[in-house]
């Protein structure tokens, strides 16, 4: 998975994501809901390059960023000089002062492949949460998502940026050997004119939930469901989940 997310595939994330996720509308969703429970710090765990970032900053938000690789890091930094982003794994990382808030992005939770994983993610989000922080993410459904890809199916998404054209099909199967989990593999093109060259592709197996598995696991490691929220997104069928530290 990781591959995504260096070696020179940041920037072609960074350029195709701008066309997929409307960041804007990513920030309103969740400024909302910090807002509603008054949380005026967050930390963005999946921080990626930086997109969301920029309206939490432009909005004087007390805003960092941890994303588990380096070179995701080094673009948000790029793209947002003032913005503070820190390199680390969230199932294990100790910020210097705890947070009122921890969103998770972009479906970072599909990255979480067994439930140790996700235990030590829960529980070092809580002890860098002060008392009653929020946490706030967002997971695939397994429910309505496997209803899609049983069988397996291919979906073309296409993106254009500063006049660059891409596409990307991906394979999507269901694999439950091991938890909700899907295969899923992509290749990207850049489109000139009649052309189509491919520029990278990826094999990954990651994980899609059902709700019942996040009431339990939130519930074992002492966070109090607060919403779930149906939240659509470009490809997925998500929810997301608002949970209280107990
Ligand atoms: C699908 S991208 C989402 C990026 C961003 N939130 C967005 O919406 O554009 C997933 C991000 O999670 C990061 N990530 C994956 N596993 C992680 C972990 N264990 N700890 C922290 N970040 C992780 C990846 O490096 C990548 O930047």
């Amino acid at each position: 998975m990781q591959s995504l997310y260096s070696n020179g595939f940041e920037k072609i994330y960074d350029n195709m994501y701008q066309s997929f996720i409307d960041y804007k509308q990513e920030y309103l969703f969740y400024n909302t809901i910090l807002k509603d429970h008054n949380k005026d710090s967050v930390l963005e765990i999946g921080s990626g390059t930086g997109h969301l970032a920029k309206y939490f900053i432009d909005n004087q938000c007390n805003y960092q960023g941890l994303d588990y690789s380096q070179a995701m890091i080094d673009l948000a930094i790029q793209n947002n000089p003032k913005g503070l982003f820190t390199q680390g794994d969230m199932r294990n990382f100790k910020l210097s002062t705890p947070v009122k808030s921890v969103i998770i992005t972009g479906r970072t939770s599909s990255y979480l492949l067994t439930n140790k994983d996700i235990n030590n993610a829960l529980q070092s989000i809580y002890t860098n949460l002060e008392p009653n922080g929020i946490l706030c993410f967002d997971f695939i459904d397994a429910n309505r998502f496997f209803k899609q890809i049983k069988g397996g199916t291919t979906l073309t998404h296409k993106a254009s940026f500063n006049n660059s054209h891409y596409s990307r099909n991906s394979k999507l199967n269901t694999n439950t050997s091991n938890n909700f989990m899907f295969d899923w593999d992509s290749k990207y093109y850049k489109i000139e004119g009649h052309n189509k060259k491919l520029i990278a592709s990826d094999t990954s197996e990651v994980r899609a939930f059902t709700k019942n598995e996040w009431e339990l696991l939130l519930y074992l490691n002492n966070y109090k469901i607060l919403a779930f929220i149906d939240k659509p997104a470009y490809m997925f069928d998500c929810y997301a989940v608002v949970a209280q530290k107990l």
